[in-house]
């Protein structure tokens, strides 16, 4: 495999930061580019970083003397040295959708983090093991663009990376209905650590902007068709949510009640979770966890702190599947937030991209 030049758009900040750091370590990706505000533009990225680095482990070697450029003034020069981006930056919806278009029509294609353009209708939303086939609408999106190479891809929202890969392979055989999940969001989901957010400490908070709405539709698109190279979205099953934000530092759990059209016995879901494999397993794509779905037999399992970094972090663990008096089943799903959730999802696409040869 040929080694692809990436940078990364808002490299300075919690998710950017998790990205230099996997890119570092990746067998394909060679970091030659990162940008973020005009605040740190101009800065060797170790000093851009210094104070406000919040990987567990140092600055990677070949990040630390790169210099970084400004996002959006030095398109050109960005573009002109990478073979693809992934975009982790902050700003206002409007200016993240017009940023990444601005890299796309340079054709430079992108890899997104940001929700900006996840409901645009020709723009993939994929996790990889679950609709890898709308990566087709590229060829329409590229024309709508004007672009030859250029284009953008999403990931979807942390909250439901945990519990849509646990119903994803009962959903059609058992005919999914409904769904109802509440769930329990790490404090990284909101780009803080405990001693930037001091007021979770020993608290739950029952609100995050946005949050279930994004946990209620975009399952909707993930599960939806392509039709005249758009995606349109699925119209069940009905999900309801309730986030909560937890005194946890990473990894997003939730609980999730949901009923059939054909209910299935305990050991068919068992069954369908253990030998659930898709693409990214078949491809050996280098992020791809080995067995996506873990199910844990312990009554108090899955727990963040012990199990949120399985399979580095890529992996879903599930637990305490039994009967519902309301709905037919409940369980337990566990995601790591910034990894499986962002940058780690988010390069697991690129993988698949690289394998698919859209970034060729
Ligand atoms: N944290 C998570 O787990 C998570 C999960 C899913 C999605 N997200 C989304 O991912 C994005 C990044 O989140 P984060 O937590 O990493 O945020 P963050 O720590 O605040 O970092 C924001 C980044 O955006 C850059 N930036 C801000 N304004 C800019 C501008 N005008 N032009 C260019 N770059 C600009 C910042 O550069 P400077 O350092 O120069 O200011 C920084 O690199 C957000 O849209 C967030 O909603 C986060």
């Amino acid at each position: 495999m040929k080694k692809y030049k990436v940078g990364v758009i808002g490299a300075t900040g919690m998710v950017g930061q998790r990205f230099v750091t996997l890119i570092a370590n990746h067998p394909w990706f060679e970091l030659t580019e990162v940008a973020a505000s005009a605040r740190s533009a101009g800065k060797p990225y170790e000093e851009a970083v210094a104070g406000r680095w919040l990987m567990q482990t140092p600055v990677p070697d070949c990040a630390k003397k790169l210099v970084v450029k400004c996002a959006e003034t030095d398109i050109d020069a960005i573009a002109g040295n990478v073979d693809f981006v992934f975009s982790a930056v902050d700003m206002k919806k409007e200016e993240i959708k017009a940023l990444e278009e601005a890299y796309a029509k340079r054709e430079c294609p992108v890899v997104s983090n940001n929700s900006a353009h996840r409901w645009t209708p020709d723009v993939p939303m994929v996790v990889p093991e679950i609709n890898p086939e709308h990566l087709e609408v590229i060829p329409s999106q590229r024309k709508r663009l004007g672009t030859r190479r250029g284009f953008i891809a999403v990931k979807s929202n942390c909250s439901l990376q945990s519990y849509v890969p646990a119903l994803h392979p009962l959903k059609d055989e058992f005919g999914l209905t409904k769904a109802l999940v509440c769930t329990y969001q790490a404090i990284s989901g909101a780009g803080k650590t405990f001693e930037t957010f001091p007021d979770i400490v020993d608290n739950v908070i029952p609100f995050i902007g946005g949050e279930e709405e994004k946990s209620e539709q975009e399952p909707l698109k993930l599960w939806g068709r392509v039709e005249n190279g758009q995606i349109v979205k699925a119209e069940s099953p009905s999900i309801t949510a309730q986030c909560f934000r937890v005194a946890c530092s990473d990894g997003h759990m939730a609980a999730v009640f949901a009923s059939f059209a054909k209910k299935p016995t305990v050991e068919e879901i068992k069954e369908r979770w253990s030998s659930f494999s898709a693409l990214p397993q078949k491809l050996q794509l280098p992020s791809a966890p080995r067995q996506f779905l873990h199910y844990f037999e312990e009554e108090n399992r899955p727990q963040t702190k012990l199990d949120r970094n399985l399979e580095n972090g890529m992996a879903v663990s599930v637990g305490r599947l039994r009967e519902d008096t309301q709905y037919d089943y409940k369980f337990v799903c566990l995601s790591h937030n910034t990894l499986r959730g962002a940058a780690g999802g988010a390069i697991l696409l690129a993988e698949l991209l690289c394998a698919q040869g859209y970034m060729d």
